[in-house]
């Protein structure tokens, strides 16, 4: 699978970043079933609890538009590392995702690192249904 216009999409979602506050910017852009591509970006606030994680933002405007079935998710951020999601943003990807929903995390097009989402988030709580 070729994820480089995700990543790009993603990268350009961390160009609107608002992070004032911690400076550290975040992209992160969707893939759904049907082959969209949904993305967002950090957005701070000075009450700070109140700002919004890049990946609950690209998965916002997904669910919002109708769009809840995922195959990928790509995140970048202003970091030498593989930015890795917090778990705040695992608890909120896994009501959407199936198990082997693949996260990108991606410090350029051509270099980052593939998982499946339960190898970030094994046993994830679910309401029984
Ligand atoms: N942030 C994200 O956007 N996603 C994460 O998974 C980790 C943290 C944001 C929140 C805040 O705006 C900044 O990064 C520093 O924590």
């Amino acid at each position: 699978m070729d994820y480089t216009n995700l990543i790009e999409s993603a990268l350009k979602a961390k160009e609107n970043s608002y992070a004032p506050y911690s400076k550290y910017r975040v992209g992160a852009a969707v893939l759904t079933k049907d082959g969209k591509i949904y993305a967002g970006c950090n957005i701070e606030n000075a009450a700070y609890p109140s700002g919004i994680c890049a990946e609950k933002t690209a998965i916002s405007k997904a669910v919002s538009e109708g769009n809840r079935e995922f195959l990928a998710i790509a995140i970048v951020a202003d970091s030498n590392d593989y930015p890795t999601p917090c778990g705040e943003c695992r608890q909120f990807i896994s009501e959407f995702v199936k198990p082997d929903l693949k996260v990108i995390l991606a410090k350029s097009t051509n270099d980052y690192k593939t998982f499946d989402f339960a190898e970030l988030l094994p046993l994830s709580f679910k309401l029984e249904r």
